[in-house]
């Protein structure tokens, strides 16, 4: 029998710490597989897949730009990746490609078990309303806080991404609110227990879109983002007294669900995490 083969497949993908996170899970779990880098042309991810299959593999990690173009390659989804619109995680098997969306569970998890902050019956604002926000959503309300705030600089996106999700907000008893980014403080007399930075905002410099008067105190402040474009807003959580939190944790997170998917068993996420952090540190 060949070794079961998978991949991370997206453009770029020199910089993703997925193959050493699925390595560290495979070994932990005594578990036999290749993980490799796919690089697919930006106009070429079908066909680069399919000769991946061809090849033999059994699933892949899809990231940026593909996670759309992913969803409409799927052949049957979870109703986490339906809501999402969008697929992280495909897995190639006799029944065609299923394709899940592990980010949102991801983000939980690492809100829950490795932050230590239950999300039922909490307030939480989402700021952003693009990809990154859409992929967690759904997880964030089926966690069933008491609502949930989404603010965007542009108000139709939010709008969309509410009404996608008003089903499902309703069937679980959250509040599911729209406000423009600019009228987060007057909606925020209370404050959020917990902050989810969602936009790509770092990426141009721009700094943290919201005033800090939104956070309760010691709420949890936590950028989807990490490495250097995490810095500022994590600089910023901390002056605001909140605790700050980078998307490594829900890296290591959504990686475990995906390898759970394929594999059939859970890793312990917890030393890979720092093993990660340790070698990012060096980096
Ligand atoms: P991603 O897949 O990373 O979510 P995206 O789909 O392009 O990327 O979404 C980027 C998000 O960051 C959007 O919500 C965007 O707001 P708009 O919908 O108004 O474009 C938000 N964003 C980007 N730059 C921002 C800035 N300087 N201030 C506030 N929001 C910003």
């Amino acid at each position: 029998m060949s070794t079961d083969l998978y991949a991370v497949a997206g453009n770029p993908v020199a910089h993703s710490q997925s193959p050493f996170i699925h390595a560290s899970f495979a070994a932990q779990c005594g578990q036999d597989l290749v993980y490799e880098r796919l690089l697919c042309p930006l106009d070429g991810f079908k066909t680069s897949i399919e000769a991946f299959v061809a090849r033999g593999g059994r699933g892949c990690n899809v990231t940026v730009p593909f996670k759309f173009e992913a969803f409409a390659l799927a052949t049957r989804h979870s109703t986490r990746a339906e809501l999402a619109g969008a697929v992280n995680t495909l897995r190639f098997d006799a029944n065609g490609w299923w394709g899940d969306n592990t980010d949102g569970l991801g983000l939980v998890h690492d809100i829950e078990h490795n932050a230590a902050r239950p999300l039922a019956g909490r307030d939480i604002l989402l700021l952003g309303a693009g990809g990154a926000s859409a992929g967690v959503l759904g997880s964030l309300i089926h966690a069933r806080p008491a609502r949930i705030v989404l603010a965007n600089r542009t108000a139709d996106k939010a709008l969309a991404l509410q009404a996608s999700h008003a089903d499902w907000a309703a069937q679980h008893q959250v509040a599911l609110q729209v406000c423009e980014l600019s009228d987060v403080e007057a909606n925020a007399v209370l404050g959020f227990d917990v902050l989810v930075n969602g936009t790509s905002a770092s990426l141009s410099g721009a700094g943290v879109p919201v005033q800090g008067q939104v956070l309760k105190p010691g709420a949890l402040a936590l950028d989807m983002m990490y490495g250097a474009a995490a810095l500022p807003f994590l600089d910023w959580a901390r002056a605001q007294g909140a605790l700050p939190r980078d998307g490594l944790g829900m890296l290591v997170e959504q990686a475990a669900e995906a390898f759970h998917i394929w594999r059939g068993v859970r890793p312990e996420t917890a030393p890979v995490l720092s093993a990660l952090r340790e070698r990012l540190a060096q980096t």
